[in-house]
């Protein structure tokens, strides 16, 4: 049996030799303190969780969800949408309930992409946008995201035949693994570029209520959005709902019926009791998410000084819940961080896991409790380089 050409274009798992190694760490009794994993440690609040259970013993739940999602969470997504952003969706054809933004992500180049049309795909970025590209057979091209550019798409630096082969611009702001963030002024350029070549702007906000600054943006709150752009939420980090599988996708309907479509091909809908837990934290969002917040602003405040005292190098971050550190000389970011964990059982991500242009950086993710980053920064200290 083989694979098909699609999936052997995948590119090989790089971190096989970290795994390894972390897991012989676990074997011989090393207390490991993982700072890769972007997925939160703190508990869903226990509010959403009741909502849940009461849910899950409703008869009527049991059965089919809507495909779409219901009208009562789409109706929640769009009052989310007109509070937080001042922005108003029809919750009938502009919104679409999402199995985790990741589903929604992955599935939307099915409903665009013909063999060779090109996506301009960030690097470093979430692997999903450059992935889904490939199982559509599509051209993933990919788009530099560096310090000196404030990690924004140097659009200027894609040629003019490029952009009229691409179909769809992939971005993600706040950003994973960089954290920056992206003005309207940005947004506005990229509306127009998507108008003059006709592509799809499709904006990943997996991350927009993780800040500790002022407020993200989406990008619908700049004029003509709607004309070509999609938008990917999810419950997952806001609410530390990472395994309850619950998002939503909004903007032009023309977009939202294509995804819809794709879907109702492929799965059959979140289940109706999320929905309803999801329906609840959307409403509840800012009284909910208070406290999620300050923790991890404490968090990001206290390595952010000590990483500083330390001379790493580092844009402080302004929203998510990592840091995107430069690696000290001398090492490839993959060096460094087998030496990190080898040395003092410390894991981060390394760069060049997120693409070619992350090479030279490394990620922290701040999803250990106060206690464990101290001890982390405590061995880093220690780290002779
Ligand atoms: C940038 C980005 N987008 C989307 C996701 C997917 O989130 P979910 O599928 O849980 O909504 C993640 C998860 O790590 C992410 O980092």
């Amino acid at each position: 049996m083989e694979l098909s050409e699609r999936l052997q274009k995948i590119p090989p798992y790089l971190f096989v030799e970290l795994d390894r190694l972390k897991n012989e760490k676990i074997k011989q009794g090393v207390e490991v303190i993982d700072l890769g994993i972007g997925d939160p440690d703190l508990p869903t609040p226990s509010e959403i969780v009741e909502v849940a259970k009461k849910a899950l013993e409703k008869a009527s739940n049991h059965r089919y969800p809507s495909n779409v999602g219901s009208i009562v969470y789409r109706k929640a997504c769009v009052n989310y949408f007109k509070r937080r952003f001042g922005v108003t969706f029809d919750p009938e054809i502009e919104v679409l309930a999402l199995i985790g933004s990741k589903e929604g992500i992955a599935h939307f180049p099915l409903a665009f992409i013909n063999p060779e049309d090109i996506v301009l795909c960030p690097d470093p970025a979430y692997p999903v946008y450059h992935l889904g590209t490939i199982f559509t057979d599509g051209i993933p091209y990919y788009v530099p995201l560096t310090w000196e550019n404030e990690f924004l798409p140097d659009l200027g630096s894609i040629p003019e035949n490029i952009f009229r082969k691409t179909k769809i611009l992939w971005l993600n702001y706040p950003n994973n693994p960089t954290t920056a963030t992206a003005s309207k002024e940005f947004f506005k350029e990229v509306i127009k570029l998507a108008k003059k070549y006709d592509f799809i702007i499709a904006h990943d906000a997996a991350y927009v209520e993780i800040y500790f600054e002022d407020p993200p943006l989406s990008i619908f709150e700049v004029n003509g959005a709607k004309e070509v752009a999609i938008e990917f939420h999810s419950l997952s980090k806001t609410f530390c709902m990472t395994g309850w599988r619950i998002g939503f996708a909004v903007g032009n309907s023309f977009l939202i019926s294509a995804l819809a479509k794709v879907k109702s091909n492929i799965d059959s809908g979140v289940f109706t009791a999320i929905q309803e837990a999801g329906t609840y934290a959307l409403e509840n969002l800012e009284n909910l998410t208070t406290s999620i917040k300050n923790t991890l602003k404490k968090r990001r405040d206290l390595v952010v000084e000590e990483l500083k005292k330390l001379g790493f190098e580092f844009k402080v971050p302004k929203a998510t819940f990592y840091i995107w550190v430069k690696v000290p000389k001398n090492y490839s970011s993959q060096e460094f961080c087998k030496k990190l964990l080898d040395e003092k059982a410390i894991v981060v991500t390394p760069g060049v896991g997120f693409g070619k242009y992350g090479e030279g950086y490394f990620r922290i993710a701040l999803t250990v409790e106060e206690k464990k980053l101290k001890e982390a920064i405590q061995r880093l200290s220690t780290l002779k380089l």
